[in-house]
């Protein structure tokens, strides 16, 4: 077993609760909508965890999409059964075993927990169909001025969520890699949007994958 699935399997029914929170829900829902998903179409959630997105991805491609939400830890996996009606599978987001292409893939609160994000964010923007559009959801140091003093417990919050609580330079090192795999993003869509949620604190990015 792996650091990652050591951890959340242990801490997967705290963080379900933290995950479904009300106030949680509308990043969420911005989330679902930013990959501008129809009736019918087929989307996937990178590391999906205990599933909260997946209602949200549901509801917007209906009942006649699909909705896959893959995750490494078996425990997370559990506490997303029933979430968004989705088909879950226990596989690596790093080399995803999917076989046909998508209409939106998102990668929600993941993409710090890869060593190589770049070409994480290359082999996801490759299962996406053309048109298709991929979606980034990640904390991120606020940089708005009335925001700098909390800046210290985003670090706490960044530490404890780590896997890693050894390594020195967690948060250099979270940020570098959320960086990365933005920036990748950029490069490999076009119509890209970004906004900030939750006072500067949340990145949400997308892009369009051309055709
Ligand atoms: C912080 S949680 C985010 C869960 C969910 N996306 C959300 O928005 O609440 C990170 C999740 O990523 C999963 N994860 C980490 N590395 C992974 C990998 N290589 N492949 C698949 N899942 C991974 C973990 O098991 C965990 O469930």
């Amino acid at each position: 077993m792996t650091d990652v699935q050591t951890f959340y399997g242990r801490w997967a029914r705290v963080y379900d609760v933290l995950a479904t929170l009300p106030g949680v829900q509308s990043w969420r829902q911005e989330a679902a909508t930013a990959l501008d998903l129809a009736s019918g179409d087929s989307v996937v959630e990178m590391g999906c965890g205990t599933g909260a997105n997946l209602p949200h991805l549901r509801e917007a491609v209906g009942e006649r999409g699909a909705v896959i939400g893959l995750d490494v830890t078996r425990g997370m996996l559990v506490r997303a059964r029933g979430r968004g009606q989705a088909q879950l599978l226990q596989a690596d987001a790093t080399r995803p075993p999917l076989a046909e292409p998508v209409d939106g893939l998102l990668g929600s609160f993941v993409v710090a927990m890869f060593a190589d994000p770049r070409s994480v964010v290359d082999q996801w923007c490759d299962l996406v169909a053309p048109d298709g559009r991929v979606a980034l959801l990640h904390f991120t140091r606020s940089e708005r001025t009335w925001a700098r003093p909390i800046n210290a417990a985003y670090r706490a919050l960044v530490w404890g969520s780590s896997t890693n609580k050894r390594q020195t330079g967690v948060t250099e090192s979270h940020d570098r890699r959320v960086a990365a795999a933005y920036d990748r993003l950029t490069d490999r869509t076009t119509d890209h949007r970004e906004q900030r949620l939750a006072g500067g604190y949340l990145r949400l990015a997308s892009g369009r994958i051309e055709a």
